[in-house]
């Protein structure tokens, strides 16, 4: 009643405020948003409820990289809906096909297995590694190990908190599923010391090409490289979560081809859908996919017709517009102009990216407020970016961001970061 009452009086006004409020009542504190509320995006602009236009510069977490409501990708979504929305894989529809032959011939492996959130594409890949395992590789019943790195994102699900070390993840949460085996990130011959000892246990190696939620950890150049030898001498498989950094954001499609390494079992979410519609992937050859028989794992909603449908429209963008292309080009004039800004300033420590997936290091410590407060400032100067973990502030806007468009960001950034005090 108390409710109803809010709801309806004529002269509610539905300002930030209110909004905000009705999340914090009503919905579970599982985030700490920035204090703006979104109502409209178009490419790289977002507007608040009060009509105030802000340049987007976190991207839904890389997962709009084509832009706010992309014109073709909306239009896939609706004529889709109108057709058909779902149809569960109890029966063939006339979308999944089509998709799973662009997708597989894009990326280059013999077959998909479509799902929705990234936390379940990282699950599917967590189950086939281990079954390919036991059925291909030959390891004994549940002795499977997988190699995994330290400060690692892969989603929420009680399995992949099992294997995270960031106590906000997994506190609370256990008793968690054994198997896996931290090393340090970028740590070639951490990898090489757990392959030499136990290769004949492990089925696979699953890392993210650059450490998104970590902060942006850009590995060594050729660590991709020789951790994908190493896994194809150990006979375990080479598994890459490129959720955030894949569909172009890098500066290429997949982060791996960085290094010109191929996955065995390629991860993707996000973008892969334009962010308009929850859409994940796994790829993989057939030797490792066929493990896999009818009944032994699935998803209602994953393969359905809209999620196809929109996802060969978000990956023709990434084509037709040179996603990748421009990333990589804008990617290196975001770092050298935030470069010119730490020669005024001692607050940026440090610029680090690939693509236009970057942060800055705030120079505070990790349990500081200066990044959030920092961010607070952007919001107010027109940009809206998050910290992550502390003092590091992730700066992803979406790829169709123009150059001129880039260096007003810029602008923002350096005027933003000149008057803090
Ligand atoms: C590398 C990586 N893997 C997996 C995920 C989980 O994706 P989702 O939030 O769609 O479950 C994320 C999300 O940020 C991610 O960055």
């Amino acid at each position: 009643m108390e409710n109803l009452k809010f709801m309806s009086t004529a002269e509610t006004v539905k300002d930030s405020q209110y909004f905000i409020e009705l999340e914090d009542k009503h919905g579970a504190h599982n985030y700490h948003p920035l204090p703006v509320v979104l109502d409209k995006g178009e490419g790289v602009f977002v507007w608040d409820v009060e009509g105030k236009k802000y340049y987007d510069f976190l991207s839904a977490y890389s997962a709009v990289n084509q832009g706010h409501s992309h014109p073709k990708i909306v239009n896939a979504l609706v004529e889709q809906a109108k057709k058909l929305a779902l149809t569960s894989r109890a029966f063939y529809n006339s979308k999944l096909g089509e998709y799973e032959q662009k997708i597989t011939s894009l990326f280059g492996f013999d077959k998909v297995l479509p799902m929705n959130s990234g936390a379940e594409a990282v699950e599917t890949a967590v189950k086939l590694a281990r079954k390919w395992s036991y059925e291909v590789k030959g390891i004994s019943e549940n002795a499977a190990k997988i190699i995994v790195c330290e400060n690692n994102f892969h989603g929420r699900t009680t399995t992949i908190v099992s294997f995270s070390n960031d106590p906000d993840a997994n506190q609370n949460y256990g008793p968690f599923t054994p198997g896996f085996i931290k090393i340090p990130y970028n740590d070639i011959d951490a990898l090489e010391e757990v392959l030499n000892r136990e290769a004949a246990n492990i089925a696979a190696f699953l890392v993210e090409p650059i450490q998104g939620e970590a902060g942006v950890y850009v590995p060594n150049e050729g660590f991709l490289k020789s951790a994908s030898e190493l896994c194809k001498k150990h006979n375990v498989l080479f598994i890459a979560d490129e959720v955030q950094t894949g569909i172009a954001r890098t500066g290429k499609l997949i982060a791996c081809h960085h290094e010109n390494v191929q996955p065995d079992i390629l991860i993707l979410g996000k973008a892969l859908s334009g962010g308009m519609y929850p859409v994940s992937a796994v790829l993989a050859n057939n030797e490792i996919m066929n493990v896999i028989k009818p009944g032994q794992h699935g998803s209602t909603f994953g393969g359905n017709p809209i999620a196809c449908a929109v996802a060969v429209a978000a990956l023709d963008v990434v084509e037709e517009e040179k996603l990748s292309e421009r990333a990589e080009e804008l990617g290196k004039l975001f770092r050298a102009e935030i470069e010119k800004v730490m020669e005024k300033t001692t607050l940026i420590t440090k610029v680090r990216g690939k693509g236009l997936l970057n942060a800055i290091l705030i120079n505070d410590t990790p349990d500081s407020s200066t990044a959030w407060n920092i961010c607070l400032k952007l919001k107010e100067n027109g940009l809206l970016a998050k910290p992550t973990h502390g003092n590091i502030i992730r700066l992803a806007p979406p790829l169709v961001i123009t150059e001129e468009q880039l260096l007003d960001c810029v602008k923002i950034i350096e005027k933003t970061i000149l008057e803090y005090k």
